[in-house]
């Protein structure tokens, strides 16, 4: 049978007039109902563990607005969490966890396999979403890239220029590169279960790639990448992955193919027509609204979406925003998007 989900089709690298959509962080703060639903989980992290809830939120924007992909709720700095990890949210700052400094550190982590019970809600939540999602909406899972897990593993928060990481990967590079390796299999493992509670594409999340420079990314950000895609689609005969370098400029030019990537989402600080000419003609991208605009709206809403949407129109796209839509931004002004893309 013909494949009808939409967003497949545009992994399997069909060409369409309207392109599929989705946002990342599409389930989030912007949203009222999302607001009431993590009042009632308590937190984030509640609402993360909490199958019935993440399931609901999942849903919510599909329903609100009918996008072509629903991405599972959950977090990326939940593996580590699940590896051993203390973790906790630190309300209107973001993340904060125990820090991994040295190979003692990285020694009192589990292992690969050791995450299951931890992780088990969340497979319940793609079980629960792959029941009750439309039937032309296709169900993304995640992770989080090894390198971008592990600046947070190893700062314990958030850091503006990653430079905790960098300075463990250039003095005691033999740690660092276990903690790469540890994340790659334990991802594997991870988004494996996702697929088999459900999940119909995996994304990996490298939200900061671009601070991995020269033979640097090729070890830490291509290789992993390459390896999880690898093993995925030996398991998993035909699953579509898409990867997110972000912020990689220059580097995203054959990092598909390099990869294995069905799919290069890119950030906006890169143009629509040199991404067509440099990433798009090796296949499908997905991408790269700027989220501001969801903030501003207006008719430059309007018209940066007809002229991305056009700038991609000669090959397989999704659209998308280069980055998670804020919690500043208009629920409505997703509206107006939806209308101009798809009139
Ligand atoms: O996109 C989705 O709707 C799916 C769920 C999802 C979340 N986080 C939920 C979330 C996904 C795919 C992520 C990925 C993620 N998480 C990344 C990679 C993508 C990116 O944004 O660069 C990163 C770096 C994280 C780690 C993380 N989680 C941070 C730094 C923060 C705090 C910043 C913020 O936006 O508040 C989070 C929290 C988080 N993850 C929220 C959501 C909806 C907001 C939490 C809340 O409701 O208070």
């Amino acid at each position: 049978m013909a494949e009808t989900k939409k967003l497949l089709r545009a992994l399997s690298g069909e060409t369409m007039d309207v392109p599929p959509v989705w946002l990342m962080r599409q389930a989030g703060r912007y949203l009222p109902e999302y607001r009431a639903t993590r009042a009632e989980a308590g937190d984030f992290l509640s609402l993360c563990y909490n199958s019935e809830l993440a399931a609901e939120v999942t849903l919510q924007p599909i329903r609100r607005y009918g996008f072509d992909a629903a991405i599972l709720f959950a977090d990326i700095l939940l593996l580590p969490q699940a590896l051993g990890a203390e973790l906790w949210f630190e309300t209107g700052e973001g993340p904060r966890m125990s820090t991994i400094t040295d190979a003692q550190g990285l020694k009192a982590l589990k292992g690969k396999d050791d995450i299951h019970d931890h992780m088990a809600p969340v497979y319940e939540t793609c079980r629960i979403l792959s029941r009750e999602l439309p039937k032309e909406t296709t169900l993304i899972g995640f992770a989080g890239a090894p390198w971008t897990v592990a600046t947070y593993m190893i700062a314990g928060r958030g850091t503006k220029d990653q430079a905790p990481a960098h300075a463990l990967r250039t003095e005691d590079e033999a740690t660092f590169a276990a903690l790469i390796d540890l994340l790659t299999d334990a991802t594997i493992e991870y988004l494996s279960k996702q697929v088999e509670a459900g999940c119909e594409v995996v994304k990996i999340f490298d939200s900061w790639a671009g601070s991995l420079k020269g033979e640097a990314f090729d070890k830490y950000a291509m290789e992993p990448a390459k390896r999880i895609i690898a093993e995925m689609k030996a398991r998993h005969p035909g699953l579509p992955c898409i990867a997110f370098p972000r912020e990689a400029g220059d580097k995203y030019v054959g990092f598909a193919k390099a990869t294995g990537a069905d799919c290069v989402a890119l950030d906006n600080s890169v143009s629509a027509e040199w991404a067509v000419e440099n990433v798009q003609k090796d296949g499908c991208v997905q991408g790269n609204m700027d989220p501001k605009l969801m903030v501003t709206g207006g008719q430059a809403l309007i018209d940066e979406t007809r002229r991305i949407k056009e700038a991609f129109s000669k090959g397989p796209h999704i659209f998308n925003l280069g980055h998670g839509i804020t919690p500043d931004a208009d629920p409505e002004n997703v509206t107006v998007m939806l209308e101009a893309l798809r009139a």
